[in-house]
Formats: structure tokens, C-alpha cells, sequence
């Protein structure tokens, strides 16, 4: 936290009478460097998280989403105000906190902000004009990334939906949806790395929505998917139960790739932001959703589900070559600006998802979006055979202007030459965005090796994180003798 954010903190608590009386001990400050975030223990003994969002006049709506996000995380509320100071407006919320690992959980909560652009902002000079930006990040600036696939347990937080389903959602009115979401939820959230997932026993109501989506399908992959996809599709169906009586369970799965190509799978509660996710790639593990859509619409979902995952996503992941090069792309995001996060996200979404390519003479999807979506497939499909749909040949910069649309069709789709041409393109890419380090994966240890310029292992960010933890380490055993 820079001085001028530690300063304007002191205030605020000074002006209600209380003062910092524990320094804020998060190590991993260069997260929050632009913005107002502060973590204390009151003279009352209290443990505190004190954030300070500045708006500009514009954003002055925002300030219901940022509190209707503070209020579905069920956080304690303290204290909140807003001032006005210039032609700006702050906002102020206190929170009271049980324990460390929920300041923990509250760091994690606000960089997951920055991709909703609701993220506290500091007013110098440099956040006046906070867009993201390509300019490469010196080391104290990169954001906390990963560097152990264990290290993926500190990040379970999804943007959209998760537990709590929005007045939007199709299941929304349905009480015995939410409680069902809600054990997906619970699930996710308690996962550590290396667990077994644990099984489901699917509804009949559930396996009758999986079976429609599965039987409209299967009959298109074999006019319209890549040859690689239907290829391991038909591999699914032998070794992971694929069928349309049955959805199939994320361990199997995730047992079967380990198996072909290193892959694991990992349940999330909901849509994560892409730099979790993507950071997820760098150890070869897909964060999959586990619950179904609603059964109004089975055409439909405003969110990734499990049809989504096991239909578009997995006979893909099962490729060798697709594997190697989603791990490239993972390791590729970590620490990167946001910029290019943002580049590299709209690249994924354009190809991975809604990827379309050329195979003998032929137009074949390989892109999950449109292999896990009958109604976008064939709007896709009959689109470009009577020119109602926009196509381009891929290119990054256009992928990157153009928007990502998640809950209604794409306005435009792109193609390349073969599968392997949209690898290479994002290859090309991912091999050009620059960092003030470089990373090296081994897999014996499943953990990622962060070297400076020369090639050398980077021992103090390892160094310092090791110190963070034994800081909180103790905190927390204090926390507990005292209770
Ligand atoms: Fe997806």
C-alpha cells in the first residue's frame, strides 16, 4: 500500500476515533498498491478490513454494485460513508473480520474487482487514467499469481452467479435449484487440491436435461466438430460413461485425462475471472463446473455448466497437442498486466470457445461455446452458408476488439486455416507478451519456477511469501490462544 493510502486510511479511522494500532501485515501489498484496502486490528481487539473506493462522478452508480457484492459474500458490515471530495466521491466500508484466513479471502475477493472494474482505486496521477494497460509491470507491481498447484485452493471466487443465483438466472425462482446450486457451491468451495471430487448423485429431472442436450448433439458433431473432437468424444463414451442416460462424474474424468494427457479437473462454483482460470491452465488443471442449467430452458444457460465442460470442453483437453497448448497460455497469463490478460482472455474466448476451422475442404467447429450449444452451432453453421453471420480470419488484434458476447450469440466468429494455425497464432502471441520474469513449469513438483531476466530462480518473491505465511502462521495461533 503506498504512503499516500496508508495516510488517507489513518484519517478515516481517526476521525472515528480509533487509530492502527496492528501494522497491516499482507506481504503481497503491490495487489493493492492503487487502491485504498487496509487490514488492522482495532484498539477494541477487533480484527478490521477497511476499503476505500474513489468514484468519479460518472461511476457514482456503482456504489450499489460494489455494496450488493460486499452483501452477497455475507461479510460482518461495520461502518459505511460516502464523502465527497472534488469531483469525486469515496466511498468507506469497514468490515469486522473472524480471522485471518478472511482478510486472506477478502485480498483474493478484490483483485477478483479489477475484472468488474469495481476495484478501489487510488487518485494518483497514474490511476487517474487506470485502463488497462500493456506497459510491463515492474516485479514489485506484478499481481500474486500461483506458484504451486496447491496454491490454487487460495482462489475460489466467481463472478458471476456461484451460490448466489441473480434475478436474472432462469432457476432463480426455483427454491429446490438454489439449494441444490448451493451444494455445488459448497463442494467447490471446500475442495483442496488433490482430493478426490466428490460424486454426484444426479436427479432424475437433472440426467433428463443432460440426456436432451447430449441427444441434440451428438448427432451434429458428426456433420460439424473438428475430427480431433469427435475422435475423443467417442473415447469418453467408452472410458467415462458418456451417454445419454448419464452425466458423467468429474473424477472419471478427470482420472481419465490425468491418464491421456496430464490434465486434472478441479470443481468451481461458477465463472471465475479469467486470470484465476487461466492460471489454472499453467498446472494443467480446468477449473469445471459441476452443477447443470436449469431445467426451463435446457437450450440455454447464461453461465458454464457441466454440459458445457464434459460436452465442449473435455474431448479437446484429451488431445495431446491442445493440452501442451493450453498449459502454454496458462503459464503465459501468470503475472502478466492486465492488458494482456484481457488480450489473452478475448483470444481464448474466440478460439477455444467459439473456434471454427477449416478440415478437408470442410467448416468444422472446435470451440466448446458453440460444441456445448445445438441453437449457436447451427446458427453459426447455417449463418455463414447464407451470410447472416460475420467471419473473419482470426487475427489478435481483431479478436481483441471485438466483443465477448456470454449470454446471447456471438456477432462474429473466427477461422483459420486448421486447428493448428489458431494454436500458433496464440502460441505467437502468448510468446510476445513481456514480463520482468519468466517462468519455468516442472512437473515433478507441480510447481512453477520464477526466474529473473538471467534465467535464475527469482528466491526472493519465494522467500518473502514463505515469510508471509509464517507471519500469518503465528497470527493465527496467537488468534487461537487467545480464544
Ligand atoms: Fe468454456
Amino acid at each position: 500500500m503506498n504512503t499516500s493510502t496508508k495516510q488517507l486510511v489513518a484519517l478515516w479511522l481517526q476521525n472515528k476515533g480509533q487509530k492502527l494500532v496492528y501494522k497491516e501485515i499482507n506481504d503481497r501489498e503491490t495487489l493493492f498498491k492503487n487502491g485504498a484496502v487496509y487490514q488492522y486490528r482495532s484498539e477494541d481487539n477487533k480484527l478490521k478490513s477497511a476499503i476505500i473506493f474513489r468514484l468519479g462522478e460518472e461511476r457514482i452508480n456503482d456504489i450499489t454494485k460494489i455494496l450488493f457484492y460486499f452483501e452477497r459474500k455475507k461479510f460482518n458490515f461495520k461502518h459505511m460513508e460516502t464523502r465527497k471530495n472534488k469531483n469525486e466521491f469515496e466511498l468507506y466500508i469497514e468490515l469486522e473480520n473472524l480471522d485471518c484466513r478472511e482478510w486472506t479471502h477478502i485480498r483474493a475477493m478484490l483483485e477478483t474487482l479489477i475484472h468488474v472494474d469495481i476495484y478501489p482505486r487510488a487518485t494518483t496521477a497514474k490511476d487517474k487514467t487506470e485502463e488497462p494497460t500493456n506497459d510491463i509491470p515492474e516485479m514489485e507491481d506484478v499481481a500474486w499469481f500461483p506458484k504451486s498447484i496447491g496454491d490454487l485452493d487460495n482462489f475460489q471466487n466467481v463472478l458471476m452467479y456461484g451460490t448466489d443465483l441473480d434475478a436474472d438466472h432462469p432457476g432463480f425462482l426455483d427454491m429446490r435449484y438454489r439449494k441444490r446450486r448451493k451444494l455445488f457451491s459448497e463442494i467447490a468451495m471446500l475442495y483442496k487440491q488433490g482430493r478426490n471430487i466428490p460424486k454426484i448423485r444426479y436427479t432424475d429431472e437433472e440426467i433428463r436435461t443432460w440426456g436432451s442436450i447430449y441427444t441434440h448433439l451428438e448427432e451434429m458433431y458428426y456433420h460439424y466438430a473438428s475430427e480431433k473432437f469427435v475422435k475423443n468424444f467417442k473415447e469418453l463414451q467408452v472410458h467415462c460413461n458418456y451417454s445419454r442416460n448419464c452425466i458423467p462424474q468429474l473424477q472419471d474424468v478427470s482420472n481419465y485425462l490425468k491418464r491421456k494427457t496430464g490434465f486434472t479437473l478441479r470443481p468451481v462454483a461458477g465463472y471465475l475471472s479469467p486470470r484465476d482460470f487461466l492460471s489454472g491452465l499453467a498446472f494443467r488443471v480446468f477449473h469445471c463446473t459441476q452443477y447443470i442449467r436449469h431445467s426451463s430452458d435446457p437450450y440455454y444457460t447464461p453461465e458454464p455448466d457441466c454440459c458445457h465442460e464434459l460436452l465442449g470442453h473435455m474431448p479437446m483437453l484429451a488431445d495431446s497437442e491442445f493440452a501442451q497448448f493450453s498449459q502454454e497460455i496458462g503459464l503465459a497469463s501468470l503475472g502478466c498486466s492486465e492488458g494482456d490478460i484481457k488480450k489473452l482472455a478475448a483470444c481464448y474466448f474466440f478460439t477455444v470457445e467459439f473456434g471454427l476451422c477449416v478440415e478437408d475442404g470442410f467448416l468444422k467447429a472446435y470451440g466448446a461455446g458453440l460444441l456445448s450449444s445445438g441453437a449457436e452451432l447451427a446458427h453459426v453453421m447455417n449463418g455463414i452458408r447464407n451470410n447472416s453471420v460475420t467471419v473473419d480470419m482470426f487475427e489478435v488484434e481483431k479478436a481483441c476488439q471485438t466483443q465477448c458476447m456470454v449470454t446471447s450469440y456471438q456477432k462474429r466468429y473466427f477461422i483459420t486455416n486448421s486447428f493448428q494455425d489458431a494454436l500458433a497464432a496464440l502460441r505467437q502471441f502468448a510468446s510476445s507478451i513481456e514480463r520482468p520474469f519468466s517462468v519455468e513449469y516442472d512437473p515433478y513438483t507441480q510447481r512453477v519456477l520464477v526466474l529473473d531476466i538471467e534465467g535464475k530462480e527469482n528466491r526472493d518473491e519465494n522467500e518473502k511469501q514463505a515469510k508471509t505465511k509464517k507471519i500469518l502462521d503465528r497470527y493465527e495461533e496467537d488468534q487461537d490462544q487467545e480464544e
